[in-house]
């Protein structure tokens, strides 16, 4: 476990009990563990601000029978092959296709593939869910969550 530093903040007593009441109910053991979650969140904005290298996962709900739309899905994420690491085509149903993309880069580049993507007609959905390298945030967090990743257990979220 990395060096631990204690600190101490104070907080208006209907302030504490609303965090309180929301610990039990995202079912945090702790304060502390709250906060260090609550940190990082913080910490990777601050990376996106900062046009860091981020990473990212798009999704795509588009509909599956409009002519040349998947043709032209896939030549766009061509057109960003230096930040696009996965992508995943699944067929919903006999009309939409969902397509989720694992990107790694510049977090103005990854937030221009996501716009692009989400533009063309027949594109019912897309969305862009922010993460991290993870390279600003190593702590503990890996170590005492159990997995050898340190997956949160199920019930966490
Ligand atoms: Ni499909």
């Amino acid at each position: 476990m990395g060096k631990l530093v204690r600190l101490s903040f104070s907080l208006e007593a209907e302030l504490a009990r609303a965090l309180d009441d929301l610990l039990g109910r995202k079912g945090y053991g702790n304060r502390s563990e709250f906060l260090r979650d609550l940190i990082r969140g913080r910490l990777v904005e601050e990376e996106w601000a900062d046009d860091a290298e981020v990473v990212g996962t798009i999704t795509i709900v588009y509909d599956h029978h409009r002519p040349g739309l998947s043709e032209h899905l896939t030549e766009l994420q061509h057109g960003y092959h230096d930040v696009i690491l996965a992508s995943t085509h699944i067929h919903l149903d006999r009309d939409i296709c969902v397509e989720a993309v694992l990107v790694k880069g510049k977090a103005t580049r990854v937030r221009e593939i996501a716009d692009v993507l989400g533009q063309p007609k027949g594109v019912l959905h897309s969305s862009m869910a922010a993460a991290t390298t993870g390279k600003k945030l190593k702590g503990e967090k890996g170590r005492d969550r159990g997995g050898p990743h340190g997956s949160p257990p199920m019930t966490r979220r």
